[in-house]
């Protein structure tokens, strides 16, 4: 078990941007202060080398460029709030439109495009680093100041913890997610449609035009949605348009819960995801198209997907939707672990 940190390097503003390489088994992690951001995630392959199942920039210029949020921390709200705008105590608060009419995953300048403080350490649970930030009151049009923090540890059975809290000294709303895309084969190993997905999950949420929630979730029974039993991302993918939606976690019990399971089946590589949120994005990696990934490639449509856990999108405006406030004294803290057998 190891962590080693390298210089990623100088944003325009001055700073500098590092990596943090953790090592623990036959996995190895890269993680950036830039963002709180997951870089890369190597598995082995079986014979005796490792391939990066992370879609992702291969230098800092790339992050801080326009990018579909790979593998960042996504805040103060991850995911849609529909009209740029939501009510809190009497108020009302307008957000930056960056998605036609909707703000989506934190407006302009979300919690990927900053330079957190990071702080590394070496546990008995394995190498780890904790990524920590103040978003001031008034950022991107959000209420209160918000501490927030981002732990990432590296098991050596493969198993990468990502565990987020928050406090707040003015009431606010808050869903922090990562927006890790994989490909279980290797990241620019074209589409992940082949691969096979579980979710433990009988109900979604349906979508407007603008990718808006319309209400009350819809049971996935019979439908292209339906992923309770294993069938590959690509069976259904035409009926459903491309997955892009919430589905809901058939939680018995907080805490914890194992939910997914993705099988690639030329390599035979898995993963599982466990989260005490409520629900997770599938994203089908729909709008890629020509996107630069590391050394070189392109990712097109469908080259990866995500499993992004979260509270439910447009929840500031649902008051149905499992609560997304925040009030001073509370904490905000949740975990979700990425799973990677070889
Ligand atoms: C959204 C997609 C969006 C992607 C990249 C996902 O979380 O649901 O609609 O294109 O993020 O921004």
């Amino acid at each position: 078990m190891s962590i080693e940190k390298k210089h990623f390097g100088l944003l325009e503003s001055g700073e500098d941007a590092s990596l943090f390489i953790l090592c623990a088994g036959e996995f190895r992690v890269t993680l950036s202060d830039y963002g709180a951001t997951l870089v890369s995630v190597f598995m082995p392959d079986g014979r005796g080398g490792r391939d990066d199942v992370l879609l992702g920039c291969s230098t800092l210029g790339g992050y801080t460029g326009k990018h579909p949020y790979f593998g960042v921390t996504v805040g103060r709200f991850a995911n849609r709030i529909g009209g740029s705008r939501f009510s809190l105590g009497g108020k009302e608060y307008p957000l930056f439109a960056n998605d036609g009419a909707n703000h989506l995953h934190g407006g302009l300048k979300g919690f990927n495009t900053f330079v957190w403080k990071a702080e590394s350490s070496e546990g008995t649970a394995g190498p780890s680093v904790r990524f920590s930030r103040r978003s001031l009151d008034g950022e991107e049009g959000y209420p209160g100041n918000m501490d927030v923090s981002v732990r990432y540890t590296l098991g050596k059975d493969g198993a990468l913890s990502i565990a987020y809290e928050a406090q707040t000294d003015a009431e606010t709303v808050v869903n922090l997610t990562n927006h890790a895309y994989f490909n279980l084969r290797r990241e620019g190993s074209g589409p992940i449609l082949g691969h096979e997905l579980s979710l433990a999950c009988s109900r979604y949420l349906p979508v407007d035009g603008g990718l808006i929630p319309k209400g009350e979730p819809v049971a996935v029974a019979g439908s292209a949605f339906d992923f309770t039993k294993p069938k590959t991302i690509g069976r259904d993918i035409a009926v459903a348009g491309g997955y892009d939606h919430c589905y809901i976690l058939d939680r018995k019990a907080p805490g914890l819960m194992e939910f997914a399971e993705v099988k690639e089946p030329v390599t035979g590589r898995r993963m599982t995801v466990a989260t005490s949120l409520p629900a997770v994005q599938l994203y089908s990696g729909n709008f890629l198209s020509g996107v630069a990934g590391k050394r070189g490639s392109s990712y097109e449509k469908h080259g990866g997907f995500c499993l992004e856990t979260q509270l439910f999108p447009d929840s500031p405006n649902k008051p149905s939707y499992p609560s997304c406030r925040l009030l001073p004294g509370q904490l905000w803290a949740h975990e979700t672990v990425y799973r990677f057998f070889a």
